[in-house]
């Protein structure tokens, strides 16, 4: 999967540096090779010899060298790469980068960049608590560029606290992920195809009386854009959808629900199924007997409305015995301990991946156009940066190709 891949990796100043040399060797021992730039900072703490023998190739340092920009101008560094790393991080590269400077070989080349960065930051605990050093990270990650780490332990400067760079491999295994994610993601490319998938979206109307019910806002965004992104891989699709006011994606076979009731009888009659994605936000309650007629207003104040149970259409799919999909993946909308409840809730209901999303009013999760998803799954859980929907849709699907082409 990873062959032939080639990351550009940028060392800044930082004691963390000599664990790139580690790095290196475990990169080039999967068959990604690495091209090395060195700051002046990074230079104090590991060497461009030591760099080079691992790497095997020049390691570039000056953006006012002349051998270096006749040999190998910084557009060409970005251009033979397709990932650039940088590790470590240092709190000082992170505000260039921030701030879009270009004052010297490595932050040149970021700015100059079209392709996908990762980034692990390595400092002491405070500079990484101070708020500068946070902006800066944010405004990073909403550029879309991939953070790893920080972990939390010991630091060289004798404190304790956030602030060391993650371990080599953990930095290989981001890496790897983000290779298997976009190994698919070139143009035209059909890696689903073959595969059937199910999808459920919008919320369900639970009827009251004919003309009343109990909903939520869910506008369907979020599993309209799940569905488009799973047949645009070549997936058959089928999209079970709740009532919204969103046109039918291209491409894809849909059927329109109103109950959960009815929504699980579809979802059921659509299986096999190769995976499930429950983005539908269902009512958890119906009325136990709705009325056939419209509730008069009677006199006698306000009718008492019992509600009964619904259906679980996710834990049914994910505890159907011979018929589950392969892969069953769950959303977990929640107002408070976001990642907790979702833990909690991938293992009660019994499906392999969750996507957490903060639904509280002031997230407009619920009806907007971007989303933030801490992505739960056996081994942990991966923060993604805010995205648009159809983006969030997207990384899931190539997430998905990626597990069914067995790279994870
Ligand atoms: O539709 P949008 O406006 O774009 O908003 C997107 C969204 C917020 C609806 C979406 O991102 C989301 O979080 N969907 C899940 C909403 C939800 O019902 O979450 P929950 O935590 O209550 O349920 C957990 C999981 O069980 C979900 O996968 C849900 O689809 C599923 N479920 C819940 C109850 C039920 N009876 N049957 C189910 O399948």
């Amino acid at each position: 999967m990873t062959a032939e891949k080639r990351v550009l990796l940028i060392v800044s100043g930082g004691i963390a540096a000599y664990k790139t040399l580690e790095l290196i060797r475990r990169l080039r021992e999967r068959g990604i090779s690495v091209r090395c730039v060195l700051t002046a900072g990074g230079a104090q703490f590991v060497t461009p010899l030591s760099l080079s023998a691992l790497s095997e190739d020049k390691v570039y340092t000056e953006i006012f060298s002349l051998t270096d920009e006749s040999e190998m101008g910084h557009i060409r560094l970005s251009r033979e790469a397709d990932l650039l790393v940088v590790a470590p991080a240092s709190a000082d590269i992170m505000a260039r980068m921030a701030g879009g400077l270009a004052n010297d070989l490595a932050t040149t080349v970021l700015l100059a960049t079209d392709k996908p960065v990762m980034f692990a930051p390595a400092m002491n605990v405070r500079m990484w608590e101070h708020a500068a050093t946070q902006a800066n990270i944010a405004t990073l990650e909403s550029r879309g560029l991939i953070r790893i780490g920080p972990d939390a332990g010991n630091m060289a400067c004798g404190e304790y606290g956030l602030g060391r760079m993650s371990e080599p491999m953990t930095i290989v295994e981001a890496i790897e992920t983000h290779f298997a994610e976009t190994h698919f993601a070139g143009p035209g490319a059909r890696p689903l195809a073959g595969r059937r998938a199910l999808v459920t979206s919008g919320p369900t109307r639970e009827a009251i009386d004919p003309v009343r019910y109990l909903s939520n806002h869910s506008s369907g965004k979020q599993g309209h854009a799940i569905a488009a992104a799973l047949a645009g891989l070549g997936a058959e699709t089928s999209l079970i959808t709740g009532p919204v006011a969103l046109p039918d994606p291209a491409g894809v076979s849909v059927v329109h629900v109103e109950s959960a009731a009815d929504m699980l009888a579809a979802c059921q009659a659509a299986l096999p199924a190769d995976v499930a994605v429950c983005a539908a936000a269902v009512s958890d309650w119906r009325i136990a007997a709705a009325a056939s007629e419209k509730l008069k207003k009677d006199g006698d104040g306000p009718p008492a409305l019992e509600l009964t149970e619904n259906p679980d259409i996710l834990r049914t799919l994910s505890q159907a015995e011979n018929r589950r999909p392969g892969l069953v993946v769950g959303f977990a909308a929640e107002t408070e301990k976001v990642v907790e409840h979702a833990i909690e809730k991938r293992q009660r209901k019994g499906c392999d991946w969750i996507l957490a999303n903060d639904v509280s009013p002031e997230t407009g999760t619920f009806g907007g156009d971007s989303n933030v998803i801490h992505f739960v799954h056996g081994d942990g859980v991966e923060d993604w940066p805010r995205m648009t929907k159809q983006e969030v849709a997207e990384r899931l699907a190539q997430r998905i190709a990626a597990h069914m082409g067995g790279a994870e």
